[in-house]
């Protein structure tokens, strides 16, 4: 079958409801293209999952804030399609902005106390961006399951609420986190790594690696201040600004004072005072 490109959203809207008819299994991954390797992951586990794979494509204004990189965002359009094409992906939803936001338009999605700490409290809206823009696309495309990466875990808490809170019959399937060799989690936002930018973007990962050491080897339950102290230190020597280190509750997104089985390191740092990039992990220990 042949990959085919969907621009109109009432003509991907047809496209799903006719598959469904036939019975076929759709999954959805939304992105904002300039696909790597960590979206392609996300494409895959969707045919383990699915008979139809739509990715969406779609630099969604309204997540952005007034200062941030929309304009700049890496668009490449052909280059995403050859990428998708190879992973067997059926369709390219690709709608424009007056597609999904027509004059007039004046819903906002937004899920509550998940969205207000972290890349919430650091991006006012975002995730209101988010939640409006997954919503649409969830509904233009009925997916069975909808795959999105760990890399951006507030946002996956998010989607998961939001689909709980608001019956969407879609399963939200989490996808690790897909790194370079050298530890640095994979964005489209690494284009802009510069130069000597892209030895301090390591700092995150760094961070991450030590806090995971710390946990396993320590022989008594570890304070998170301990696990934050060290990140703050890591990412200054780097020469990296921290906006925020935390370490909270899987599920909830709690702070917690204590490392227990269920807490994440999550962080976000700016390098070279303008690319902002996150990271996260799941921080094992056996105490409990
Ligand atoms: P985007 O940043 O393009 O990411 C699309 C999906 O790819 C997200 O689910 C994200 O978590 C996942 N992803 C990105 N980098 C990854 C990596 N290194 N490993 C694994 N998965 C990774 O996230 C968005 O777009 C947008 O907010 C969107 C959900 C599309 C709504 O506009």
């Amino acid at each position: 079958m042949e990959m085919k490109i969907i621009q109109s959203p009432a003509e991907m809207q047809l496209q799903a409801h006719t598959w469904k008819k036939e019975g076929m299994q759709i999954a959805l991954v939304p992105t904002m293209g300039c696909l790597h390797a960590g979206h392609l992951s996300l494409m895959r586990k969707a045919a383990e999952n699915a008979d139809r794979i739509i990715a969406s494509i779609f630099v969604n204004p309204i997540q952005f804030g007034p200062h941030e990189d929309f304009d700049a965002y890496p668009r490449q359009f052909q280059a995403d399609c050859d990428l998708a094409e190879k992973e067997g992906v059926h369709v390219i939803f690709c709608p424009d902005t007056k597609g999904m936001y027509p004059h007039g338009f004046q819903t906002t999605v937004s899920v509550g106390t998940l969205s207000q700490g972290m890349c919430g409290a650091n991006r006012p809206g975002h995730f209101d961006g988010v939640a409006t823009v997954v919503s649409k696309l969830l509904h233009l495309t009925s997916p069975d399951v909808a795959i999105f990466g760990e890399k951006d875990f507030q946002q996956l808490a998010i989607i998961r609420q939001m689909v709980r809170d608001l019956n969407f019959p879609a399963t939200i399937v989490g996808a690790p986190i897909v790194r370079e060799e050298d530890g640095l989690a994979m964005s489209s936002r690494n284009k802009y790594l510069q130069g000597e930018m892209r030895t301090q973007a390591l700092c995150l990962y760094r961070s991450i690696q030590s806090a995971q050491k710390k946990v396993a080897h320590e022989q008594q339950v570890v304070a998170a201040d301990t696990i934050i102290e060290a990140t703050k230190k890591t990412v200054a020597e780097a020469g990296g600004k921290l906006e925020y280190a935390v370490v909270i509750n899987e599920h909830s997104l709690q702070a917690e004072t204590l490392v227990g089985s269920s807490s994440v390191l999550a962080i976000a740092v700016k390098i070279g005072g303008v690319v902002r990039l996150i990271d996260n992990s799941k921080l094992f220990t056996t105490m409990k």
